[in-house]
C-alpha cells in the first residue's frame, strides 16, 4: 500500500472554454465521446474522468469499454471517453487534452508499455492523479500513476503452457507450436509470450517455429496464420494470444484443409463469448480468462484517488481458465 497522497482541489471551469478546447482539441483525438463537459463546469460537484481507450481491435476490447461507460454512469462520474485507434500519439493528445480541461483524473490503457514518461510527468504536474488500467506502462518512476487494475498476463500465458505441457506430456518427437503476438510492445503481448515460453520450458519436445503479431485483430489472426501455414508443413499447436486472433487463424486452418481443434491444437486467451462458443464447439482446446469487466473497481479507484485515499499499487482481476466442457457448462451464463 502507498499513500496517494495528492491535495486534488476542485476544478470549475468556464463552459465557454470547455466547450473550445473540447471542440477543437478532441477533434485532433481519435473518437471522442463529449457528452459530459470537461472539468465541474457545471458546479455539481461530480468526478470527471478522462478515459484514453486503446481502440476497438476485439470483443473483449468492446467488452471493456462497455463496462467503463456503464459503471462510470453507475458511478455518477461524467466521464470523457477517447478511442486511441491503436495509436500511441492518438492517447498522448488524448491526455494532454484532458490535463487542459483540467479532469479529476485521468485513466488509461497503454497500447504500447513504453513511452509514456513525458506526458505522464505533465500530468503529475498539473496534480492530476492517473490510473492505468488493464495495461501496465515501464516507467521506471512510479510516482508518475497512483496505482494499477488489470490482470496478470505473465501467469495468463503461464497457464496456457502448463496445460499444454500436461497434454503432451506424453509426446516422443517435437511439437512444432506456432504464436501469434498480440499488439507489438503491449504489456500483454510481451507478459504473455514470456509466461509461455517458461512454462513449455518443462518439455524440451515443445518448440515454437514461429511467432509474430497479429495485431490482436481476427483480420491479423487469419492473414498471419496463413503464412505460418505456407511456411510450416507440420503444425501441431497454435497459441494466440486473444481469442480474435485465434478466431481469425480459425478460418485460415479450414481453409487449408485442416480440422481446428483436431489436427491443430489451439490455446487462446480471453474467454469472451465467441471464443467460448469455438471451445465449446471444439475448435479450440483451451482458453486462459482475461476479465475486461473492470468498469466497477475503476470507478472505485477514481473516487478514491480523487479523495486522496489510500489505494493497493496494484489491483489484480480474478481469473480462472477453460476446457471444452467446462466452456459448454459456463457458456449460458457468460456477460461477455
Ligand atoms: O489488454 C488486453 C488485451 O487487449 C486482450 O487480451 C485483447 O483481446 C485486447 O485487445
Amino acid at each position: 500500500m502507498r499513500k496517494t497522497g495528492t491535495t486534488i482541489t476542485r476544478r470549475g471551469f468556464g463552459a465557454i472554454l470547455a466547450a473550445g478546447l473540447m471542440a477543437t482539441s478532441l477533434a485532433a483525438c481519435g473518437n471522442s465521446d463529449t457528452g459530459s463537459e470537461a472539468g465541474d463546469s457545471k458546479g455539481d460537484g461530480q468526478i470527471v474522468l478522462g478515459f484514453s481507450q486503446v481502440g476497438a481491435e476485439s470483443g473483449w476490447r468492446t467488452a471493456n469499454t462497455n463496462s467503463i461507460k456503464e459503471s462510470a454512469e453507475k458511478a455518477g462520474i461524467k466521464l470523457q471517453f477517447d478511442d486511441a485507434q491503436q495509436k500511441q500519439e492518438n492517447q498522448i493528445k488524448a491526455i494532454r487534452n484532458f490535463i487542459q480541461q483540467k479532469v479529476d483524473v485521468i485513466a488509461f490503457s497503454p497500447v504500447v508499455e513504453s513511452g509514456w514518461d513525458t506526458v505522464l510527468k505533465e500530468a503529475k504536474d498539473a496534480k492530476i492523479p492517473v490510473i492505468l488500467t488493464d495495461r501496465a506502462v515501464d516507467s521506471a518512476d512510479k510516482s508518475l500513476y497512483k496505482t494499477f487494475i488489470g490482470s496478470d498476463f505473465v501467469k495468463e500465458g503461464r497457464l496456457a503452457g502448463e496445460w499444454l505441457v500436461e497434454q503432451k506430456k506424453a509426446a516422443t518427437g517435437p511439437v512444432n507450436i506456432v504464436e501469434l503476438q498480440g499488439t507489438t510492445g503491449s504489456a500483454p503481448a510481451n507478459d504473455r509470450k514470456k509466461g509461455f515460453a517458461e512454462a513449455i520450458a518443462a518439455n524440451p519436445n515443445l518448440k515454437v517455429v514461429a511467432s509474430q503479431s497479429g495485431d490482436f485483430t481476427r483480420a491479423g489472426g487469419k492473414q498471419v496464420m496463413e503464412q505460418f501455414l505456407k511456411a510450416n508443413p507440420k503444425i501441431d499447436v497454435l497459441f494466440a494470444h486473444n481469442d480474435d486472433m485465434g478466431l481469425g487463424a480459425l478460418e485460415a486452418i479450414t481453409a487449408a484443409g485442416k480440422v481446428p481443434g483436431k489436427d491443430i491444437t489451439i490455446i487462446t486467451i480471453d474467454a469472451v463469448k465467441d471464443g467460448m462458443q469455438a471451445l465449446a464447439d471444439g475448435k479450440f482446446n483451451f482458453i486462459a480468462e482475461c476479465s475486461p469487466l473492470l468498469g466497477d473497481q475503476l470507478m472505485d479507484l477514481v473516487k478514491k484517488v480523487k479523495a486522496g485515499e489510500e489505494v493497493p499499487a496494484r489491483v489484480e482481476t480474478q481469473e480462472t481458465t477453460f476446457t471444452q466442457e467446462q466452456a459448454k457448462a459456463a457458456l449460458p451464463t457468460r456477460k461477455y
